[in-house]
């Protein structure tokens, strides 16, 4: 069964991915580095030059086409799951695992790592708690699974995914 990682930024899922893919020995599928190679460009490149729109097109050309070998690790990025299109081809695809955080812990999480595009004109933490409030409840629907990856380390969390 594949499983597929989605979440808001910085609930872990590249790090959970990347370390469950290696003690699995199963293949992994970013869907943010998939956008990166076919473009040539960066995410934050990717979102000035051609902007979120654009974006947002090519992410779903990218899921539409992955066709994963059984097995596989599919992290995707935070807004992979906000065109239901997306979803149900994900669905198809593999068992839905949503990663979780509260907004202090992701801005905190993310704070270290600031090669992310802001998505709206607020500040980080504002940012975070408006798209949380809007995409949550789409997380949750689309979600066979929700880990709260709060107070966990990637060690557990992995302890918890590869029983799956
Ligand atoms: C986005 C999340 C990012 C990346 C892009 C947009 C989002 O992925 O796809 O910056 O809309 O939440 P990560 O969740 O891997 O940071």
């Amino acid at each position: 069964m594949n499983i597929v990682l989605i979440g808001f930024r910085g609930t872990g899922k590249t790090t959970v991915g990347r370390a469950l893919s290696k003690k699995l020995n199963r293949p992994l599928i970013d869907t943010d580095t998939l956008i990166c190679d076919q473009m040539q460009q960066t995410i934050p490149e990717i979102f000035s030059t051609l902007g979120e729109k654009r974006f947002r097109e090519i992410e779903s050309k990218v899921i539409q086409n992955i066709q994963p070998k059984e097995d596989s690790i599919i992290s995707c990025g935070g807004g992979a799951v906000l065109d239901s299109k997306n979803i149900n081809h994900l669905k198809k695809n593999g068992f839905l695992v949503l990663l979780t955080a509260k907004a202090e812990s992701i801005e905190q999480r993310t704070k270290k790592n600031d090669d992310r595009p802001p998505l709206t004109d607020k500040t980080p933490l504002e940012e975070i708690r408006f798209l949380l409030q809007i995409r949550d409840p789409i997380y949750k629907e689309a979600a066979d699974l929700i880990i709260d990856t709060e107070n966990k380390t990637p060690d557990e969390l992995i302890q918890q995914l590869e029983k799956l």
